[in-house]
């Protein structure tokens, strides 16, 4: 029988990679706008386990397990930078085609980066459990595609996906964030 579960996120693209993952280990996937939820919750960790933590936490009182991720973008040529605040540096640039402009002008020399997720699984009666993944790849010298969001587009994989012109079940493989919801699936189907 399926058993149930939260992802606590409105993202409709995460959720749909979640349950490609879940449902084949026997879970339905439920997100927040499923449940009517529309609580927002401050992410003021300091580093993607605490904000995914607290972003599962927020919703733990429901009677099923609960998880949530936390992911950002680090570039060595800005020193790991912006990584926990991926989203708010784009922001503070003016939005993400003016960030990747301002990424690829300062990677010429050195294009290293990585996509970094954090999972937080809570359930009932027993304390939080994480699953990590990451990808490392780097900066292209230009843009390409508009699949994906954020900063795919300047972002090929080690392997040599090219995140902004994969398709979404091809980035999952490959992703930090499919590679998390991997080993969560797999602690699940124990
Ligand atoms: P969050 O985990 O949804 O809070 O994502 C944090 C931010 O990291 C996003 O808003 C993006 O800026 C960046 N990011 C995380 N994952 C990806 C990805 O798969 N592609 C592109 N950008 C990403």
């Amino acid at each position: 029988m399926n058993q149930e579960i939260l992802f606590a996120t409105h993202n409709k693209g995460k959720l749909r990679e979640a349950r490609a993952f879940l449902s084949k280990v026997g879970y339905v996937v439920y997100g927040l706008d499923d449940l009517f939820l529309d609580e927002k919750v401050t992410e003021s960790g300091s580093t993607y386990a605490e904000n995914a933590y607290l972003k599962a936490q927020a919703f733990s009182t429901l009677p099923f397990p609960v998880f949530s991720d936390d992911s950002g973008f680090e570039i060595a040529s800005l020193g790991g930078k912006p990584g926990l605040h991926s989203a708010r540096f784009a922001e503070e640039l003016g939005g993400y085609d003016k960030a990747m402009d301002f990424i690829v002008g300062k990677t010429r020399q050195d294009d290293r980066a990585l996509f970094r997720c954090t999972i937080c699984l809570i359930e009932k009666g027993k304390g939080p459990r994480y699953f990590e993944g990451e990808v490392k790849g780097r900066i292209l010298p230009e843009r390409h595609g508009t699949n994906g969001f954020g900063y795919d587009p300047i972002f090929e994989s080690e392997d040599g996906v090219r995140f902004g012109e994969a398709s979404e079940e091809e980035k999952t493989l490959h992703s930090h964030r499919g590679r998390a919801l991997l080993k969560l699936a797999t602690y699940l189907a124990i």
